[in-house]
């Protein structure tokens, strides 16, 4: 099954329950929560968040790239997020986090920068539901997509099996990339710029769906 999570990272801020309005054809929404240490660019926490949970009828997709994901992370998924991702390069013990999420009720998501190899993580693939493969250096929408990533999925798709983990794409996702991620095992795409910078984000999140249904496996 392909999902398409819109990231409001390129929505307009000041009018972002406008914005979280346009893009019900989507499946998620994918919420970018930055500190300016893990990455060098400041979004918003909590408190942001705990609003959108209100006023979004799609459920939160959130993607935490910080530094102390233990401290913060079990908010997210106390707040009501369906899915909430620490970066792999920021947590100290992978599985208990995970555990607490689920704890929680969210589902546990693992990120793993581009440069960061999947091997280690394997292993760890049943304490998680979803794992997501950045495709561009996270911190920034509208760069460009990094085919060397793909391996990676490739891996992971072979892995996961039959099991019901979802596998995440994030960066330089339009509908020309979108086929490549798909067709390296993706299932779950996120796109801000290929959707946000377009008047019809109906249209524009169906033909990326269309997109990656002709590549899924
Ligand atoms: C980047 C964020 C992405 C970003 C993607 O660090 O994690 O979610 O919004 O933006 P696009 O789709 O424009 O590359
Ligand atoms: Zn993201």
């Amino acid at each position: 099954m392909v999902r398409i999570n819109p990231s409001i990272l390129a929505a307009d801020f000041v009018n972002l329950e406008r914005d979280l309005g346009t893009i019900a054809a989507a499946d998620l929404v994918h919420v970018d929560v930055m500190d300016n240490h893990f990455v060098p660019n400041l979004t918003f926490g909590p408190q942001m968040v705990e609003r959108i949970q209100a006023v979004s009828t799609l459920p939160l997709d959130v993607h935490l790239m910080i530094d102390d994901p233990e401290r913060w992370a079990p908010g997210y998924a106390e707040l009501g997020a369906f899915s909430v991702t620490f970066h792999a390069e920021a947590v100290r013990d992978a599985t208990a986090l995970a555990r607490r999420l689920r704890e929680i009720g969210a589902r546990a998501g693992i990120a793993l920068k581009p440069g960061t190899p999947v091997e280690p993580y394997l292993e760890l693939l049943p304490e998680f539901d979803q794992v997501l493969v950045m495709t561009v250096e996270p911190g920034f929408g509208g760069q460009e997509f990094m085919a060397e990533t793909m391996p990676k999925l490739e891996l992971l798709r072979g892995a996961v099996g039959d099991r019901d983990i979802w596998l995440q794409v994030d960066g330089g996702i339009d509908e020309d990339t979108i086929g490549i991620a798909a067709e390296a095992g993706a299932d779950t795409f996120v796109a801000g710029s290929a959707v946000f910078r377009f008047d019809d984000r109906s249209a524009r999140i169906e033909l990326l769906r269309s997109a990656a249904e002709k590549h899924s496996h």
